[in-house]
């Protein structure tokens, strides 16, 4: 039985509830762009809201960490990962959740008690030192000697940020061949962290004061990919079973060896991983130069240079082959990976297509720019980008193998400058495409964005705007959306529309900035599109959006309002037109 199986079961046994992996793309944090812990999507939870599961559960979820993105190529960097967690929602505390730990890693795992050791929160002006927890672990067993205390690193997150928080006991694998030391030092690379144990007890709030929740509750997290390596005894992760198989189709693809390529397999293995995952979550990412989209793009576009590298002949479909065997080996675990297999292998195509058209190029471009020796300046590092798609990262990682760098600074206002003049372009182009805000023209802008928030509701709180058109005649709304709407979904949206037509809500307008409009949730499809400043219509609480508008007053001038007709627009996007009578 492999780890995720062996780590349910167990937990189950032990009373929890295993929870379904929650999407990659937050569905209602937007805080951060990827789910990047198995705690987060249970935050609400944590916080005191009843779990409809109950207040024992365990998972694993799929986790996605951008910030060493540029690091992965080693052995143990990862984009994508999963994380095994189990929870006490104010149930059980340090007690059960220490034995536990223990009964798993020494009897579930067979890890000879020897080879662990623990960190304990070393106590600080919130909490004192976390002597409970080491009184627990010597009594299953753990030496004192391979105790220690400290501050920083036993407060999950850190002191820093805010939100939930709090003490946490660390678990540690001796990871080497050789005698494993009496005594735990933590500075000792060979120590490695396989599992943190964290007694989410406190509120960090923004103005920097903690307080304690309502309930005790304990957060765990284990990354699959490091505990299959231990347990396999291999130091290099991409060594184990979960690589494994996609390096081999690497191998077959580029007619390389592992051995002789690590950097560039790995990239490959871990960036079209990563991008399977992405373009298969429900919200439907596609490669962009925002957002979600951009960490997209950079996957795929570092993993074709890195194909190239070693020879792989990047028109044909070697990115199709090492995909397909992701899909088939994690489809077990997570359904929406078989469900998506067209719409991602369709993304992953059509961005080879894309970024092969002038990669070329662009890498003889990029040497002439490094043909004097010189770090590369804004102007040519902003010209590869707009006209070669090579996004900054990735001029900054080929720069640094000849050892030089980048002006990001003079590159970023580059960018800004190409954007105010792109926004004056666009402008014109919305303008001339409207032909006219008459009355009639005014309503269906209002009726767009009551739709838009009708189909969250009644179909999928992830459906976004994808496009719009509106004429005299009728208001046409592209948006996401895996399924054709069922005759019910239609009349159910139908019906939601002209019920707060109906209600006469009042639409209000309000500037704020961009920043302050994303914080608080207001939809919007292309965030890079406007100005710093921003105007955001609201429709009572029904709708927020960035918008140019114009709108109507009161939604009961619209009328009523009726869909003519739904239709398939392109792969996973659908279109409504519709008509106000
Ligand atoms: N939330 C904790 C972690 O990510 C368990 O380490």
């Amino acid at each position: 039985m492999n780890l995720k199986d062996l780590y349910i079961n167990y937990f189950v046994s032990k009373g929890h509830k295993q929870i379904p992996s929650a999407p990659v793309v937050p569905e209602n944090d937007n805080t951060v762009l990827f789910n990047t812990a198995g705690m987060q999507p249970l935050i609400p939870y944590l916080m005191g809201q009843e779990h409809p599961y109950g207040k024992r559960l365990c998972d694993y979820q799929k986790c996605i960490r951008t910030n060493d993105l540029d690091e992965v190529g080693d052995s143990y960097h990862h984009t994508f990962f999963e994380m095994l967690g189990n929870w006490s929602l104010g149930d059980y505390f340090k007690k059960e959740a220490i034995t536990w730990s223990f009964e798993f890693l020494t009897k579930v795992l067979n890890i000879p008690v020897e080879k662990l050791a623990v960190t304990i929160f070393a106590g600080n002006e919130i909490a004192p030192m976390d002597l409970e927890t080491k009184e627990l672990w010597m009594n299953l067993g753990i030496k004192e000697e391979r105790i220690c205390a400290t501050t920083d690193d036993n407060w999950w997150p850190n002191l820093e940020l805010p939100g939930l928080c709090g003490p946490d006991t660390e678990m540690f694998y001796w990871r080497s061949e050789d005698p494993v030391p009496e005594k735990f030092d933590l500075e000792d690379e060979r120590w490695v962290e396989i599992w943190n144990d964290v007694f989410m007890q406190y509120n960090h709030n923004e103005d920097g004061t903690i307080v304690e929740l309502p309930s005790k509750n304990v957060d765990t997290g284990m990354g699959v990919e490091r505990t299959t390596a231990i347990l396999e005894g291999k130091t290099d992760n991409y060594e184990s079973s979960v690589w494994r198989p996609i390096i081999e189709i690497i191998e077959k693809v580029s007619n390389q060896k592992y051995e002789e390529n690590k950097r560039s397999i790995r990239i490959i293995a871990d960036h079209i991983r990563t991008a399977v995952f992405i373009s298969a979550d429900p919200a439907l990412i596609k490669p962009s130069n925002v957002g979600q989209g951009y960490i997209l793009r950079r996957l795929i576009r570092r993993a074709i240079r890195h194909a190239k590298n070693i020879g792989i002949d990047i028109n044909s479909n070697w990115e199709q082959e090492i995909a397909s065997k992701i899909i088939d080996m994690y489809s077990v675990y997570y359904k929406e990976l078989a469900d998506n297999k067209n719409t991602v292998l369709e993304v992953l195509e059509n961005e080879k297509i894309k970024f092969n058209k002038t990669l070329e190029k662009g890498i003889k471009e990029f040497n002439k720019v490094v043909a004097n020796g010189n770090d590369i300046d804004g102007t040519s590092a902003f010209h590869l980008f707009d006209t070669y798609g090579f996004p900054i990262e990735l001029t900054e990682e080929l720069a640094s193998e000849l050892g030089l760098k980048v002006d990001i600074e003079g590159f970023k206002q580059k960018f800004k400058e190409h954007q105010e003049l792109s926004r004056t372009a666009s402008a014109g182009q919305f303008k001339g495409g409207l032909g006219g805000h008459g009355e009639i023209e005014t309503k269906y802008h209002t009726a767009t964005h009551l739709l838009n928030a009708a189909l969250k509701i009644v179909v999928n709180k992830n459906i976004h705007q994808r496009g719009s058109n509106i004429t005299q005649d009728r208001m046409r709304f592209d948006f996401n959306c895996d399924h054709k709407l069922t005759e019910e979904e239609k009349q159910q949206v139908e019906e939601l529309v002209n019920k707060w037509i109906n209600e006469g809500i009042e639409v209000t307008k309000q500037e704020m900035t961009k920043e302050e409009a994303i914080n608080s949730g207001a939809e919007c499809m292309f965030i890079e599109k406007y100005p710093d400043i921003v105007t955001v219509y609201s429709i009572g609480d029904v709708s927020h959006e960035l918008c140019g508008g114009p709108h109507v007053k009161n939604t009961k001038e619209l009328g009523q309002f009726k869909i003519k007709k739904e239709e398939s627009s392109s792969a996973g996007v659908r279109r409504i037109k519709a008509i106000l009578i």
